[in-house]
């Protein structure tokens, strides 16, 4: 029976993984800030077949609380099998271009407190010599564009913090696994204008997500032609991307 510990549970791509972790009967412990939410999902998982599920209110940017959050959270389950970080915010990236604290905000949540919860985890997977840290970045962070280079550079961030710890914590039987999706049908992108054809469902990245922990990859493009796309778009020439508007 498989542990496994989800940071930003209540998100959608969050949600459908814990849905598949609780079909095989895992023991789940899920943290998010919402506890309404928190404590629906967890009904919904136990009735699903998890053989425990248990809750802890964590919002992210207060870092003074994650330290004891992870320590409830490895006295409960011992040790960890599979630890995933999953919270984020698209935020508004004209509104960050015309202020400086929004902007730095958006950094804080998308990148400041994933390192902090990423340091914090590596030394408990470094103890365990064994089990999987999983990290939702983003295409975003690949190349940074000028309709969200805000979030990308905070996924770009995620992106780098985490090929260190993968060539850190090797040493120790530990895998890091980089999850980059392209664009999911969830809250986060609700309303936007999107070419449906590109879009993917959080189900569906959810169950890459399982298979690339089982695989120990090392960095996942879900689903996995974002892999090609972002293999073009890295490539093309500044002087023509300026031009593009992405
Ligand atoms: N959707 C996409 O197209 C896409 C593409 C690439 C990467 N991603 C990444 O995938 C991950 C999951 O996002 P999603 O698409 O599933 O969106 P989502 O359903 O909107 O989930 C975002 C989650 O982040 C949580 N969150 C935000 N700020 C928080 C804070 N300060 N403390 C605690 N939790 C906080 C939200 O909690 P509340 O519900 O309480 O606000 C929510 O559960 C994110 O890292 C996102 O950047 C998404």
């Amino acid at each position: 029976m498989k542990k496994i510990l989800i940071i930003g549970a209540t998100s959608a791509i969050a949600e459908a993984t814990a849905r598949r972790y609780a079909k095989k009967g895992s023991k789940l412990y899920l943290i998010a800030r919402n506890g309404e939410r928190l404590a629906t999902l967890a009904t919904d998982l136990k009735i699903r077949g998890a053989s425990s599920v248990d809750t802890a209110l964590l919002d992210v940017n207060e870092r003074g609380s994650q330290g004891p959050v992870l320590e409830q959270a490895t006295k409960t389950l011992g040790l960890i099998d599979v630890a995933l970080i999953a919270h984020g915010t698209l935020g508004d990236q004209k509104g960050c271009e015309q202020d400086a604290e929004k902007a730095l905000l958006e950094f804080e949540t998308n990148a400041v407190s994933t390192l902090a919860l990423l340091t914090r985890l590596a030394t408990i997977f470094e103890k365990q010599h064994a089990g999987t840290i999983a990290v939702i970045s983003s295409v975003a962070g690949d190349r940074g564009r000028p309709s969200n280079y805000v979030y990308g550079t905070a996924k770009a961030a995620i992106t780098t913090f985490c090929e260190g710890l993968q060539a850190r914590l090797f040493k120790s039987g530990v895998h890091v696994l980089i999850i980059k999706p392209g664009l999911v049908a969830t809250p986060m992108t609700e309303g936007l204008s999107l070419p449906a054809m590109l879009v993917a469902e959080p189900d569906l990245v959810a169950r890459d997500i399982v298979r690339a922990i089982e695989k120990r990859t090392d960095t996942l493009y879900t689903p996995w032609f974002w892999k090609y796309i972002m293999a073009i778009i890295i490539h093309i020439p500044t002087a023509l991307f300026k031009k593009a508007n992405l």
